[in-house]
């Protein structure tokens, strides 16, 4: 099966560890762990998206879609690295960032200094990589928390999701609102690259 390799990105403290744990185990951690790097992988079915009825012009892959008719999902392995929001670690990024065929890039929607920081990350990883165009999706987490928190309206966090041609997403590792569909999402972008 494929093997699709993404990575977590924004500040400390946002959710990256938490919205990855949610989406492997399906659990939330209350307590905060500051993490180093972290890799994990997990087989998922990716339902098809309405790009992929353009079947005939994918190159390659072929052998992945010998699954039984019928069904228009498609397996692969995905890879999590979570990475280090803490600033301390911000020199051993550009060598993560180099695997990464995808990218969940993470603010919290209740810290300003968050959704700031979401430029820098974006543009040392398409420094990186060279690639404007790299599948990226940006998240705004925490929106369980009381409506009174919130920092960043959705309008401001589109109109920078538009600026950089991808999609925005709000979710909550706690409740799990939109934790699939923000992974679902990027995972898309990369199989319809
Ligand atoms: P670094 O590893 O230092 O980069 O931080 P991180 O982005 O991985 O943050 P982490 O997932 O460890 O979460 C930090 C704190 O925020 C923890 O106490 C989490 O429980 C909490 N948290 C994360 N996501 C949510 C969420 O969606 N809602 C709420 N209410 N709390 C959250
Ligand atoms: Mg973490």
């Amino acid at each position: 099966l494929p093997l699709h390799k993404i990575i977590m990105v924004g500040s400390g403290g946002v959710g990256k560890s938490a919205l990855t744990l949610q989406y492997m185990y399906g659990d939330f951690i209350e307590e905060y762990d500051p993490t180093k790097a972290d890799s994990y992988r997990k087989k998922v079915h990716l339902s098809a998206g309405p790009s992929s009825s353009a079947g005939g012009g994918g190159g390659g892959g072929n052998a992945a879609a010998g699954g039984p008719g019928g069904g228009a999902a498609t397996e692969c392995f995905i890879d999590i690295l979570d990475t280090a929001g803490q600033e301390e670690y911000a020199a051993i990024r550009d060598n993560y960032y180099r695997s990464g065929e995808g990218f969940l890039c993470v603010f919290s929607i209740c810290e300003v200094e968050s959704f700031a920081h979401t430029q820098e990350f974006r543009d040392q990883i398409c420094r990186v990589l060279d690639d404007e165009g790299v599948p990226f999706v940006l998240v705004g987490n925490k929106a369980d928390l009381a409506a009174s928190l919130r920092k960043v309206s959705t309008r401001d966090a589109e109109a920078k999701a538009r600026e950089w041609g991808c999609t925005y997403i709000e979710t909550s590792a706690k409740t799990r609102q939109n934790v699939e569909e923000a992974y679902q999402a990027l995972m898309a972008k990369i199989r319809d690259r």
